[in-house]
């Protein structure tokens, strides 16, 4: 079957952008990252109009759902492209463009580093022993296995990078910390942010859980968060 497979390219950050399609012969069992893999193993790489064109940048490492590095737009909506296959789309025309929300490195790659700023800022650390308790175990191990991957910010209608609110990404990592920490002046302070970052920002929309690739119990996590963080339970 024949894939028609048009790209966002955008050689860097101020030069601008056009899209560029590739054929794609595949049985539809090919995952998106692995098409990519494929097109950057042409030599040369010929467009759709038999144009030679330039390897495709973008990002993976685990490519089994685990790392959150492949995140990208395709058909408009925030996917992994190591989990999403051209079975999937029926049409057998696939658009892949970056993340709207961060800015862009190269083609398919942004700057996630918002991400990480915002944790660090919010001061989500231990400065306590860990206290585990048992029956929280599964919210906690949820927690950790958030990708930082951004999905959750690109349909969240009140992140904008580089401005104090964090949506979901923060909320669902602040948890686990809220919930191993003991309550000393470092958690009033984390507390505070929180608010900041997170809680006077959400308007409850919930499409962050709509929308987690890795299928996160995301509206059971903010809720956990706000409890802790802003009601004090
Ligand atoms: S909550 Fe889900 S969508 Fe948001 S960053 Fe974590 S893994 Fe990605
Ligand atoms: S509930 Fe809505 S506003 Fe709040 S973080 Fe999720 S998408 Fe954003
Ligand atoms: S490459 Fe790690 S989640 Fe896709």
């Amino acid at each position: 079957m024949e894939f028609i497979i048009q790209v966002k390219r955008q050689e860097s950050p101020n030069s601008p952008p056009y899209l560029q399609s590739f054929i794609v012969e595949d049985d539809g069992e090919a995952a998106i990252a692995a098409v990519l893999e494929e097109l950057n193993s042409r030599t040369p790489l010929v467009d759709a109009d038999g144009k030679t064109a330039e390897p495709i940048f973008w990002e993976c490492s685990c490519l089994q759902r685990k790392c959150g590095a492949c995140a990208m737009r395709i058909n408009g909506a925030p996917k992994l492209a190591c989990s999403q296959f051209l079975r999937d789309f029926p049409k057998r025309r696939i658009t892949l463009e970056p993340l709207a929300k961060f800015p862009i490195v190269s083609d398919l790659i942004v700057d996630r580093s918002v991400l990480f700023k915002h944790c660090k800022e919010a001061g989500l650390w231990l400065e306590d022993k860990a206290s585990l308790p048992e029956r929280r175990h599964e919210a906690l191990y949820q927690s950790a296995r958030c990708l930082m991957c951004g999905c959750c910010l690109e349909v969240c209608p009140n992140f904008v990078c580089g401005e104090d609110f964090c949506g979901a990404a923060l909320s669902v990592n602040a948890y686990r910390i809220f919930e191993q920490s003991g309550h000393g002046e470092h958690r009033k302070e984390m507390a505070a942010e929180y608010r900041k970052r997170y809680w006077n920002g959400c308007s409850q929309s919930l499409s962050c859980h709509e929308v987690c690739p890795v299928k996160l119990p995301v509206e059971d996590l903010l809720v956990r968060s706000n409890a802790i963080a802003v009601w004090n339970r």
